[in-house]
Formats: C-alpha cells, structure tokens, sequence
C-alpha cells in the first residue's frame, strides 16, 4: 500500500509538517505559511460549549430486543413484534461537574437512550434514579447553579447545595435517594435506568396508557462507599469510561432489561396522589412491573467527539404510539434539549452520522433548508414549501399519540393538584425500606455534607424535611450533625 499523503484543508499536499516557514533560518515566520495558520486556527476551534448539565458523559451502540408482547398498549413499530431488533445508541453521563470531573462521585447518572426505529428516532433520556429534585422546570436553572460551582469561589459548595434543599421540600426523596447507598454506583455498567418521567402510551384502538420505564441492569447493581469513591476518583476520573470501553472490548457486552409500569389513562385523576410528580414513584403493588425486553451494549463509538459528544438526545422525540404527559418537568424539557442543541451544536444537528434517522427508509424528509453546516444536500433541486404540486412530502394526519384531557383555568398555581401530594411521604418510605447498615451509611452521608453548611437556619430548614419524613430519620440526621459541628 503506497503511504497516503498529509493534505490541507483544501486537499493539497503538505511538505513540511515539522518546521514553519520562516524568513531565513532563524527568522521571523511567514504569513504565507497556509499550513501553520490553518493548523493553529483549527486547534483554536476544537472545543464546543459542553453540555450545561450532564457535561460528562460515555456512550456505545447496541440493540433493544422485544421479548413480551405489548401490542395491546402502544401501537409503536419497534415494539409491535417479539424478537424485533432496533439499533440503539445510549450516552450515560454524570450531572453536575463540568467535563474536568471525575466520574465516581455522588451525583445522579444520565441514562438517555436512542432508538433508531423505522419511525424516527424515539429518545427516552433518563436517569439512574426514578425521581428527580424538582416537579416544576421553573426551578430548575436555579437548581443547577446551586449545584455546580459557585460563581465565587469556583467550586461546588454545601452552602448552595443544601441552601436550595432548605428552600425545596420536594426534594426529600431524591436527597434520601442519592446520599443512600446507590448515590455513587460502581460504574455506568452497574445501575440501572428509568424513564423516571411518566409518559403516554397508545394502542392501535386508539386507547392511552400512562407508562414508567425501568431498565434493569443484568450486571447486579454495585455501588461505591464514599471513600471508595475519593480513592477511585483519584486513581482513574475516568473510572466508567475505563470500565464501559474496556467491557465491551473484551466481548462482555452490558445488558438491561425493560420493564413498565402502565396506567390506564382513565385512573389518573383518581389515583391517590398525582402521578406526574417527578418526585414520586408509583407504588409496584398498584401498579406491577411488564416486562418489554432487553438492552444490549455491544459496539464503542470509533470517535468520541463525533459520536458522544455531538450525541443530541431530546425528550420530544417521540414516535407513533408514544407520547408526553401533562408532567410539568417533561413538558419543560420538551422545549429545552432541542434549543441546546441548536445552541451547542448547531441547527443542522439532526443530520450528523449519530444524531441522523437511520432507521427510517431514505431518512429524514421535510422543507427545513439551510442554516450553518448544512452538509446533507439540502433536498437538492426539490420544492423547499408545503404544500406544493410536486410530489413532495405530505402530512398522514394520523396524531403520533392521544390527546390529553385539560381542564381549569391558565394561571401559575401553587395548591397541590391531589390531596396526598406531600413532599414527605414517599421519602420516609424509602427510609423505612432501608437495612440498619443502610440507614447509618445515609445518615452519616447526609450529616458529612449538612455539617458543613456554614448558616444554622439553612441546616434548620434540611432538618425538618427529614423530620417531616420520619421522625427516626429526622432525630437522627439532627444527632448526627451537631455531633460533627461540636468536634
Ligand atoms: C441533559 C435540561 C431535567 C436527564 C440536559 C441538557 C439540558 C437539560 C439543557 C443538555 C442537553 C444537551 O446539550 O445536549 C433539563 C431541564 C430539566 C431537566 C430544563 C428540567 C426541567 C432532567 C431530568 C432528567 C434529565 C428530570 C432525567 C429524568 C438528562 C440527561 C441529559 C440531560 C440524561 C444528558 C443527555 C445526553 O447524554 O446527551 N438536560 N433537564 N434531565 N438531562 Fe436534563
């Protein structure tokens, strides 16, 4: 094989890769140097604006195999058939730290998969916990930046962290979940996934069901102690990235299996609590886990940059028989992904190898042109409006799921919408679920971050939401902390 040839950018060959031009051989270097320049001002431009949230991140290619039939709850194609193989890409990541982190710390892990199904690309972009800190998107950049770092210090803080908590009871649950015992999973391989929100499926006969994603993982979940974690974190901040690459690697493909939870869409208004609050599960005994399939991982991405970080993964990318609820998280999120990804990428995302539907026969096909990088043909020729007399693309008017019923007034409301929508409850239950051993691991975890705070009526305020949650859990976390204050 002849050796290729180093080119530019503009394809002409490069003689000299190691010296810049310059006048005389000591001399000053030449503007005329096309290579130089062109070299120096591509690498200027290497970085793109990381992720606002979830910045770090590792991904492989895989498939999603139906093993259950569920024709009788949602009419979509990729899972209309048993033993139906759709490709998938899925991109975990961790939340809070921007890209310098370390992956094995305690933060909620991503878990966004994509579906390239002959119907479009269907993204289900998740999390490692069931709930979330937050019912209503209105909070949630103010959120973040109580969690990332500090525009003063430049370092993330308990006295934010814990700040926002005192001023968010909604977020018991998800604090007793993350400072418990699977805060810190042992790696991406090692937990599992949820859809955490509740969506809408739709039947064939036009009947909805309301639905909770649950991928099990197949490797048993494996978590990490604090210090464990600190030693980790120190040795390898890649640790998951090490771990997923070099597992898949070696053959040992990574596996989840998914179940649902599925409502009848009729029971919602009369379920005991609201069933759109993120900050909630739906108890297993009302409504038991079905199981769907499985997940495999079995490929790496051949480039990181091009695959996981240009991966765009949006909730509104739904396909025929899946649908949003009224959760307002969701209907938050339904707008912002797509709007970072215009940002962060580019409106010609979509056609990037990754991102692109390549499940779908001939693609993608509708009258958006132009815009920056646009690198897919643009249509050619063809007529860019609709409707044209050109055989262009038309609409089915086939809805891609059921309406949802509203009712009431247009307003911001702050009454609960359920009588049972307390923010407390369901974070003593989880509580109360936990081995001796557990709850004096979350005990000290959340008196090892709430000692810290330096205000005493922030510390008052995190108190009594664990108080309200159990009284054991609350008397004990209070006990725990002045211990460490006092020493
Ligand atoms: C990433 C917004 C809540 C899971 C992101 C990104 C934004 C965002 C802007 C970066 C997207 C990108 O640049 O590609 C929001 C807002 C939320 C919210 C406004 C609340 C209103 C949630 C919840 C979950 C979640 C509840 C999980 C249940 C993720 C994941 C990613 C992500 C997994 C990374 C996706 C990837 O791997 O590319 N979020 N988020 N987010 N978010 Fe959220």
């Amino acid at each position: 094989m002849s050796q290729r040839v180093l080119t530019t950018e503009s394809g002409a060959p490069v003689a000299d890769n190691q010296n810049s031009a310059s006048a005389g051989i000591g001399g000053p270097l030449l503007l005329q140097d096309q290579h130089l320049l062109e070299k120096l001002a591509r690498f200027n431009r290497e970085r793109i604006p990381e992720r606002v949230v979830h910045a770090r991140g590792s991904g492989a290619y895989g498939h999603f195999e139906v093993t259950d039939d569920v024709t009788g709850y949602t009419h979509a194609d990729f899972l209309n058939t048993v033993g139906k193989r759709t490709e998938v890409f899925l991109r975990f990541s961790t939340v809070a730290d921007s890209l310098g982190g370390a992956d094995a710390v305690r933060d909620p892990r991503g878990f966004a998969v994509k579906f390239y199904t002959t119907e479009g690309n269907y993204d289900l972009v998740g999390n490692n916990t069931p709930v979330f800190f937050i019912k209503d998107p209105i909070k949630f950049p103010d959120f973040i930046h109580s969690q990332k770092r500090d525009p003063f210090t430049g370092k993330q803080e308990p006295d934010n962290v814990w700040d926002f908590w005192a001023h968010a009871p909604e977020a018991t649950h998800q604090v007793t979940w993350l400072m418990g015992d699977r805060g810190i999973p042992a790696s991406y391989r090692h937990m599992n996934g949820y859809g955490s929100h509740t969506y809408q499926w739709t039947n064939s006969k036009g009947e909805a069901f309301f639905v909770k994603y649950h991928f099990k993982t197949n490797q048993g979940i494996r978590s990490l102690s604090t210090e464990q974690a600190q030693e980790l974190a120190g040795q390898d901040a890649n640790s998951h990235q090490t771990d997923l690459l070099q597992a898949i690697e070696r053959g040992v493909h990574p596996s989840w299996t998914l179940y649902v939870q599925l409502m009848p869409a009729e029971e919602a208004a009369d379920y005991r609590f609201n069933p759109f609050d993120l900050t909630k599960v739906w108890p297993h005994k009302d409504y038991p886990l079905q199981r769907v399939g499985r997940l495999v991982l079995d490929r790496n991405p051949d480039n990181v940059f091009a695959e996981v970080e240009q991966a765009a993964f949006s909730p509104n990318n739904f396909v025929p028989g899946i649908g949003p609820s009224p959760d307002k998280m969701l209907q938050g999120r339904l707008f912002a992904y797509a709007d970072a990804h215009r940002y962060r990428l580019g409106v010609n995302h979509t056609a990037l190898a990754v991102n692109a539907p390549k499940g779908v026969p001939g693609g993608a096909d509708n009258y958006g042109r132009d815009g920056f990088m646009a690198v897919n043909g643009q249509g050619r020729g063809a007529r860019n409006y609709e409707p044209n007399s050109y055989d262009g693309p038309v609409q089915t008017g086939r809805p891609l799921s059921a309406p949802l019923a509203v009712s009431g007034h247009t307003g911001t409301h702050e009454a609960p919408q359920h009588t049972k929508d307390d923010d407390f409850f369901q974070a003593g239950e989880l509580y109360r679920l936990m081995s001796a051993e557990e709850k004096s691991r979350l005990i000290a975890n959340i008196a090892g971050g709430l000692s810290q705070v330096s205000r005493d009526d922030v510390i008052e305020k995190n108190l009594a939401h664990f108080h309200a949650a159990d009284p054991e859990y609350g008397r004990r976390v209070e006990e725990a902390v002045r211990a460490l204050r006092e020493d």
